[in-house]
């Protein structure tokens, strides 16, 4: 294939980055007072601010001509057609068809796949309806209170942010517990609180094979049996979301109680399949479907509209600008929304896990930067401690900061402090201060010259730093799902400009394999150690320590 970098179009990008710098974008303010609402688009009940960018006309036109040239409409069309665009593991990548409001089929392998997603979504209902009305009960006939919701990676993010994000929809009754390190502290404390007779725990793994779900879940099973939970009994405490259905009945479950999840649905993108049932336990069924809608909604924009008011198509070019053409080695999301703080943690693992990669096509080596770095945190706590090198550092980092307008139940002096932060910040990041600025500021202070102009040069701020800012009228189920969605769509298109695969993940599968050797090693204690001298010498120190 052609490498991007290899076109026309990322020479043209090239000389546009040379052709700015030097600018600030606090002149382009000054100079244009239609900047902010020209660079402003709404969509989904999102609202994206990107004018504080270090853009102008030119360069989103050069960036679309790139868009256009990895003919990312095609790749989009091709994904959600269903066709095998996961070629490493030759397999199809459909989430889009788990929120398929349309009426229309979705073909894999000539098979309509919507009759049976419909099916497993009236089995969520059914289900959350009969605990949630405590028509399911537990083997002693006590109402379910509790569900511990074991899974890791996209088995586990997913649905645990969205709940976490949607905590006013929380139905009143039910709690949800989310488990995911196989560090043994974590289900110890998780169900040292609980009654076994009033728990429910779902199993959330696409493959039944991942360690860490697997220990925790006998873990919780061995604590099932020990607190006077009888094998026949498990039918009714514990349920599992998995494709591979005999590992989960051979493990207890009741085949009725297994939620079916498809090949073609990758498992960071999977809380849209019965990985979700967490989460419609935890608000009810309706708000789990508005979460779909919303995600649907978000499907139809990214497929019809232009690329040039187009949320995910925006977002990724954006990002391939700093990436590609100002070096940026990360990017960090800030939600000023306490409940939305796991939300960094979710695209981290959708971004990296995603676009961590350096092969482009079938076979061809990259020579340029993919995907960059996700990390961040709530506002305000980040203003406190890492916002300083976003500010001042040498490295460029560009922001998504979000915030929802409005927030139920909340004082409104907390909520006017929070906002303020959020915009004060964008604002600091692309004006900063100047020198002079900082000069006149410290006239009257009785510093000698030196002094002041010492102080004065560490207080400058250089600003022109990128930021995007999100609002939202209320961060509710449907414009949760429209948001979960968008970065999803902004992954799969930086993917296809790149040439890689989004949709496998070889780089982890080594770690796995040698995990398991060491493990070996570990627990065979009279076992030769034959790894490399320093890995020997840790597990020797570990043995020797739970000798
Ligand atoms: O380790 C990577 C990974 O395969 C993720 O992609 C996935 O989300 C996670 O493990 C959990 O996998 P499973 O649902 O099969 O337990």
């Amino acid at each position: 294939m052609t490498l991007p970098n290899q076109t026309k179009q990322w020479k043209a990008l090239e000389q546009l980055a040379d052709s700015i710098s030097g600018q600030h974008m606090r002149d382009w303010f000054g100079a244009d007072s239609g900047r902010a609402q020209r660079y402003t688009t709404s969509a989904c009940g999102i609202k994206l601010d990107y004018s504080k960018n270090l853009i102008n006309q030119d360069v989103l036109a050069g960036l679309f001509d790139l868009v256009e040239s990895q003919q990312v409409s095609a790749k989009r069309d091709a994904m959600f057609n269903g066709e095998i665009i996961n070629h490493t593991e030759q397999r199809a990548v459909l989430h889009t068809a788990l929120r398929n409001f349309s009426g229309k089929p979705v073909m894999v392998d000539g098979q309509d796949v919507m009759p049976e997603v419909m099916a497993t979504q009236d089995k969520i209902r059914n289900f959350v309806e009969a605990i949630h009305s405590g028509a399911h009960k537990g083997y002693t006939g006590k109402s379910i209170k509790h569900i511990v919701s074991i899974g890791i990676g996209g088995s586990f993010l997913g649905p645990k942010i969205m709940s976490e994000a949607l905590k006013p929809y929380w139905y009143d009754g039910v709690t949800v517990h989310y488990v995911a390190n196989v560090d043994g502290c974590h289900i110890t404390d998780v169900l040292s609180g609980l009654d076994h007779e009033d728990t429910l725990v779902v199993m959330s793994s696409k493959s039944f094979t991942t360690q860490e779900t697997l220990q925790n879940t006998l873990t919780a099973k061995q604590w099932f049996l020990n607190s006077g939970g009888s094998q026949q009994d498990i039918a009714k405490h514990f349920v599992a979301v998995s494709s591979n259905v005999k590992a989960a009945t051979d493990f207890g479950m009741d085949e009725n109680n297994i939620f079916p999840m498809w090949d073609w649905v990758g498992g960071r993108y999977s809380l849209w399949s019965a990985i979700g049932l967490p989460v419609a336990l935890t608000m009810g069924y309706d708000n789990y479907r508005a979460i779909l809608e919303g995600a649907y909604d978000m499907d139809q924009h990214f497929q019809n509209e232009p690329l040039e008011t187009n949320l995910p198509v925006l977002l990724a070019v954006l990002g391939i600008w700093y990436v590609n053409f100002h070096g940026a080695q990360s990017h960090v999301l800030l939600p000023y929304y306490h409940y939305l703080r796991g939300f960094p943690a979710y695209v981290q693992q959708l971004d990296m896990e995603s676009n961590g990669k350096n092969i482009a096509g079938q076979k061809d080596p990259i020579d340029y930067a993919t995907g960059p770095v996700i990390w961040g945190s709530e506002g305000t706590n980040g203003q406190h401690s890492f916002h300083q090198l976003i500010h001042q550092g040498k490295v460029m980092i560009p922001a998504d900061f979000m915030l929802p307008l409005n927030v139920p139940n909340q004082d409104d002096t907390h909520h006017a402090m929070l906002a303020s932060n959020c915009f004060g910040q964008t604002q600091a990041l692309m004006q900063g201060k100047t020198y002079e600025e900082c000069y006149a500021d410290l006239d009257g202070k009785g510093l000698d010259e030196a002094t002041r102009a010492s102080l004065a040069t560490h207080k400058t701020m250089p600003g022109n730093k990128p930021s995007n800012t999100f609002l939202f009228d209320q961060l509710d189920p449907k414009t949760l799902g429209a948001l979960v969605a968008l970065y999803e769509h902004k992954v799969f298109v930086q993917g296809a400009i790149w040439g890689v695969n989004s949709f496998d993940q070889w780089g982890v599968e080594l770690g796995k394999e040698l995990g398991n050797q060491v493990l070996d090693k570990i627990v065979n204690t009279d076992a030769d150690l034959d790894f490399d001298a320093s890995t020997n010498q840790l597990i020797s120190a570990f043995r020797q320590a739970n000798n």
